[in-house]
């Protein structure tokens, strides 16, 4: 039982964000990291808007690369505690995720929101509907559901509205515990949610590799690869229920 008053005893709503640190440990480049995928391309080319328009093969052929090479990863240890974690939490969990591969759905969680898109989703721009795509784009294939050649990466680019802000705002409103997972904070709006989280009183750990840019924004920071930080901190948290 522990003492009734322990901040961690009182933890019932768990939001949690997790970023590219936290797929490193599975092959995944990350995008800020020496060598990681914004220094081998230019964000301009590949990621908005105004570059597909410009020059859909480049970026088509960008997103087949990256859909491909997700599907030959594995889950890590911090995928599969994020996991068990929301197997065996009774109260509200929701793993907000700026990732958009598949892996922590591939290590059995199910409370998974992807605010960035998701690299198994094509988007149809003529009907609206996303279908489960693990194949390549490049080709201009037809839409499964309205026959039309109009299917771009379901990924959110620089300049478009991350997916699902209500339903986020409302989990981080209704939470006791915020936890940050493997990101930068470079990126807006997510890297405020730790500011709109303090705000409401919400407490806030963060668990990275290195302090983020918002790193002074957390009531806590643990430093470490999420593939050990993670799993340690999910059997705290488990064994600190009451
Ligand atoms: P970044 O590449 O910006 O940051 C990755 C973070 O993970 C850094 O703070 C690293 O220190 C940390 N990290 C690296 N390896 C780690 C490990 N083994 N264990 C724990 N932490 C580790 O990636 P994000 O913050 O996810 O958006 O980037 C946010 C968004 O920017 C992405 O979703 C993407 C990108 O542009 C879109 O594509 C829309």
């Amino acid at each position: 039982m522990g003492d009734m008053n322990g901040k961690s005893n009182g933890i019932r709503n768990i939001v949690i964000l997790t970023g590219a640190g936290v797929s490193a440990e599975s092959g995944i480049d990350t995008f800020r990291d020496g060598g990681g995928l914004w220094e081998q391309h230019r964000v301009e080319d590949v990621a908005t808007p105004e570059a597909f328009e410009r020059d859909p093969e480049l970026v088509l052929r960008f997103y087949d690369m990256r859909r491909e090479a997700i599907q030959t990863k594995e889950p890590n240890p911090a995928h599969d505690a994020l996991a068990r974690l929301d197997r065996e939490w009774s109260g509200e969990l929701l793993i907000v995720t700026q990732n958009v591969d598949d892996l922590h759905e591939r290590a059995g969680a199910r409370r998974v929101l992807h605010m960035h898109g998701e690299h198994l989703n094509a988007w149809c721009t003529a009907c609206d509907v996303r279908s489960r795509w693990t194949g390549t784009l490049i080709e201009r294939p037809a839409c499964p559901e309205c026959g039309e050649a109009a299917l771009r990466p379901d990924i959110v680019w620089f300049g478009e509205m991350p997916y699902r802000m209500d339903e986020i705002f409302t989990a981080i409103r209704e939470a006791d515990l915020f936890v940050s997972i493997g990101t930068s904070g470079a990126v807006y709006p997510a890297a405020g949610f730790v500011r709109d989280a303090k705000s409401l009183g919400v407490e806030t750990l963060e668990l990275n590799l290195e302090r983020s840019q918002g790193s002074h924004w957390f009531d806590e920071t643990r430093l470490g690869p999420a593939s050990s930080i993670v799993p340690d901190w999910v059997e705290e948290i488990l064994g600190n229920r009451d």
